[in-house]
């Protein structure tokens, strides 16, 4: 038993040094996202973490195995839809992203649950979840 742990402790201590690639890459102002402050204010704090290169990392982020866990949903999220690279986004794929951050808001599926609970920040009033609907509408006329 106390060998096990010993080896448990020592495993943890070995992941640490495994290199992960926790990135914010450069925001380039061609192409990031360019709305209202209004609609800014939300998507920055309830989406950028994960939807942009504007990722705020927190400090238990840089522990293993947390960290994988952490980079991984950021490096899907950023792949599903990167606020950063907006204006670069095929209009099809845009039209679908647009509609499902409608569905996504309202339902509660975004922001993922699991982060809520660690972020009180990135809840989302009613009022909020409007905003986001509106431009996203808005969006979709264009
Ligand atoms: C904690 C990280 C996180 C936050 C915060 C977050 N998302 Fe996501 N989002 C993800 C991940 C990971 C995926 C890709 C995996 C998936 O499809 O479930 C995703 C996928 C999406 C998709 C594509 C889903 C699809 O089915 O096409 C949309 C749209 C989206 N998010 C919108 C939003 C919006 C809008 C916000 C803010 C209100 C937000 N997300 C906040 C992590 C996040």
């Amino acid at each position: 038993m106390k060998k096990t742990i010993i080896i448990l402790i020592l495993l943890l201590i070995a992941i640490q040094f495994i290199p992960t690639n926790k990135t914010n890459p450069p925001v380039n102002s061609a192409i990031t996202l360019n709305a209202s402050d209004e609609v800014m204010v939300i998507l920055k704090k309830s989406c950028y973490d994960c939807h942009s290169h504007e990722t705020t990392w927190p400090g238990y982020s840089a522990i293993a195995p947390i960290s994988w866990n952490i980079i991984g949903h950021v490096n899907d999220g950023r792949k599903a839809l990167n606020f950063s690279e907006w204006k670069n986004i095929n209009p099809e794929i845009k039209i679908k992203r647009l509609k499902r951050s409608i569905k996504t808001v309202n339902n509660g599926m975004m922001p993922l649950p699991n982060y809520i609970r660690l972020h009180d920040e990135a809840v989302m009033s009613d009022a909020d979840k409007k905003i986001i609907v509106d431009w996203c509408n808005k969006e979709l006329k264009k």
